[in-house]
């Protein structure tokens, strides 16, 4: 079967300017999503999550490698039909209400008439935005109701593909939990979600698969059962370790808890 999403040696250099030469933001990247999956991008800020992502949505040209979604080409016009976005800290038209903004992007997705306004109404009620919730201001929401109006909006179009650039930060626990169950009911429903978040908790419990994601590199690849092991935890934290040693210490000591292997266990200078 086709995959959802696929990259094959994925690369973006930034040029940064005359005198401060080039920034490489994602290096050679391999992934690959099946149909149906939930998939998590896990990294530390600056890691390449939402430059990787941004190509696969073809909103930033490669500088190397491929990516496909559902078999087209980033950034055609066949691949974008199959994407939803919830970009990272989204700004929205704040005089909208959920149910106006929701309705823009219908539009904007070339839908209309009753068939939009019957769509609108199931996904307010999906994200939990139904009834006189959904009328009020974009502005009196809170940051779990902005995020949760921002999926419907990328909803909308029926997407088979959902991309969601860090959907759960800034909101408190009780609102990430109504998130990830909503991710949940996506996949429930057969789609394909690919999230980002540089918190292990917020994709330990949804994500089928991981991706760890380090200085723009794939440092870490599967299920994260695999990765993580519950029973026996250990947790070392370590100083002023060198890039080796953190390779040494990933192969001599496998069932580390990924958290701890990237963010803890890099030294200062190291992380971005
Ligand atoms: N337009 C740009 N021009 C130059 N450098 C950029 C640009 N966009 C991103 N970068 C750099 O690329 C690297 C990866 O950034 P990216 O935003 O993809 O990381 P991220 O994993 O999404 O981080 P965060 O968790 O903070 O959202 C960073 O070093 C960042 O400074
Ligand atoms: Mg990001």
């Amino acid at each position: 079967m086709t995959p959802a999403v696929r990259t094959q040696g994925l690369r973006k250099e930034f040029a940064l300017g005359w005198f401060r030469g080039r920034l490489l933001a994602v290096e050679g990247l391999d992934m690959e999503v099946r149909k149906g999956e939930v998939f998590g991008l896990l990294g530390p800020n600056g890691s390449g999550k939402s430059t990787a992502m941004k190509m696969i949505l073809g909103l930033l040209r490669p500088t190397g490698g491929r990516a496909e979604v559902c078999g087209y080409r980033a950034g055609t016009i066949s691949a974008r039909r199959q994407i939803g976005f919830l970009p990272e800290n989204p700004y929205f038209p704040n005089f909208l209400s959920g149910i106006e903004l929701v309705r823009y992007y219908g539009r904007l997705s070339g839908m209309g008439g009753r068939k939009l306004e019957t769509r609108i109404a199931e996904l307010m009620e999906l994200v939990r935005l139904g009834g006189e919730a959904g009328k009020r201001p974009l502005r009196t929401y809170s940051k779990g109701m902005l995020q949760r109006a921002g999926l419907a909006g990328a909803l909308v179009g029926d997407p088979e593909v959902l991309m969601l650039d860090e959907p759960t930060a800034g909101v408190d626990p009780a609102g990430s939990r109504e998130i990830r169950d909503l991710i949940l009911e996506l996949k429930e429903r057969g789609k394909t979600v690919i999230f980002s978040s540089h918190l292990l908790e917020q994709v330990e419990d949804v994500a089928d698969r991981v991706i760890v994601l380090h200085r723009g590199k794939k440092l870490r690849e599967g299920r994260l059962e695999d990765l993580l092991s519950k029973k026996n935890e250990w947790q070392i934290r370590m100083q002023g370790l060198d890039e080796r040693g953190v390779q040494l210490l990933g192969e001599s000591a496998p069932r580390e808890r990924l958290e701890d292997y990237f963010l803890r266990s890099l030294p200062e200078e190291s992380r971005k």
